[in-house]
C-alpha cells in the first residue's frame, strides 16, 4: 500500500510520495520524470548519481527503447563530479551518466554537462558551471538524492544555504559510503565540485528520491528537524516546489506522518 502525504510546517511544504519499495519509487519517479519530459519543449533537467536513481535511469532507457520518448530538446546538467577523476575514468561521473543513461537515448552530446574534475582552473570551472545553468534559462527539474549525513550534492554538513558552484573535501563518511564503487577507500577522491545549495534550491522543481532503512534516520531529520546547515537537506524547505519519492523502508522512522489512503 502506498500513500501521499503533504509535510506544511513554518511555511515549507514538501510533498511526500511513500512507494512500496525500490522498484516503486524507481517507477514513480519514472512517470514523474517522462511527465516533465512530454509537457516542457526544452526541459533542463538536473541527473543525480549514486545507487538511487539507477533503476529510474533503466526505466527511462526502457521506455525510450519501446516508446521513443525523445530527449534531442532536453539540456542536462549533473550536480556534480570528482576532483581528479578524467571523463574516461570509469568512477568518474562522467562514465556513471554515459554507462547508466545517456549511451542509451538520444540526448544530444552538446546539450550534456558536468563539472570538469580534471580542470587546472577550478575556479573558472566553477564559476563557469553556476553561469552556464544561468545562460541556459535555469534548472526545471532537479533530481537528488541524499546522503546519511544529509549531504545533498555533495554538500556536506556546514555548508551555508548560499553556495553556488564550489569545490568541496568530502567528509569521511561520504567517502566510506563511497568506496564500494571503488577498489579501496584510498582511490576515493577527497575534494569534488558540486552544485552549491543556493544552485539547487534556484531549480523550479525537485525532486528528491529517497530508497532504504539506511536512509530512514535521514529523513526523520528532514521531515522533523528545522532548517540547519548541519543538516543540508533541511535547506529543501525553503523551496515551494520539492516532492519526495520514499520507499516505505526509507520511511520507516516516521509512520503516522505518511499515511497510507
Ligand atoms: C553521493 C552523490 C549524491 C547522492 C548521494 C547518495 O555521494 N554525490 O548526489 O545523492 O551520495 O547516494 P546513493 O544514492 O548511492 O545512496
Amino acid at each position: 500500500m502506498s500513500g501521499q502525504a503533504s509535510l506544511e510546517k513554518g511555511g515549507t511544504r514538501l510533498i511526500i510520495i511513500q512507494a512500496d519499495d525500490y522498484q516503486d519509487m524507481s517507477q514513480r519517479a519514472f512517470q514523474f520524470i517522462k511527465n516533465k519530459i512530454e509537457k516542457t519543449p526544452v526541459l533542463k533537467l538536473g541527473f543525480a548519481t549514486g545507487g538511487t536513481p539507477q533503476k529510474t535511469y533503466e526505466l527511462l532507457i526502457e521506455d525510450f527503447q519501446k516508446n521513443g520518448t525523445s530527449y534531442k530538446s532536453i539540456i542536462s546538467f549533473n550536480l556534480d563530479e570528482y576532483i581528479g577523476l578524467s571523463k574516461e575514468h570509469p568512477n568518474s561521473y562522467h562514465q556513471y551518466m554515459e554507462q547508466k543513461l545517456f549511451q542509451y537515448i538520444d540526448i544530444e552530446k552538446e546539450n550534456i554537462h558536468l563539472p570538469n574534475g580534471v580542470t587546472t582552473d577550478i575556479t573558472k570551472e566553477c564559476l563557469n558551471y553556476e553561469n552556464l545553468i544561468e545562460e541556459k534559462g535555469g534548472i526545471d527539474l532537479q533530481i537528488l538524492g541524499i546522503g546519511e549525513n544529509g549531504h545533498i550534492g555533495f554538500n556536506e554538513p556546514g555548508t551555508s544555504f548560499d553556495t553556488l558552484t564550489h569545490v568541496v573535501k568530502l567528509a569521511q563518511s561520504t567517502r566510506e559510503a563511497n568506496a564500494r564503487y571503488f577498489s579501496n577507500i584510498a582511490d576515493v577522491p577527497t575534494h569534488a565540485i558540486t552544485m552549491g545549495i543556493q544552485t539547487i534550491l534556484k531549480s523550479k522543481e525537485i525532486l528528491l528520491l529517497v530508497s532504504g532503512e539506511n536512509k530512514a534516520f535521514a529523513i526523520k531529520r528532514l521531515l522533523t528537524e528545522d532548517l540547519s546547515i548541519d543538516f543540508p537537506a533541511s535547506a529543501l524547505k525553503k523551496h515551494p516546489r520539492v516532492t519526495i519519492i520514499a520507499d516505505k523502508l526509507a520511511l520507516s522512522s516516521v509512520t503516522g506522518l505518511v499515511e497510507s489512503r
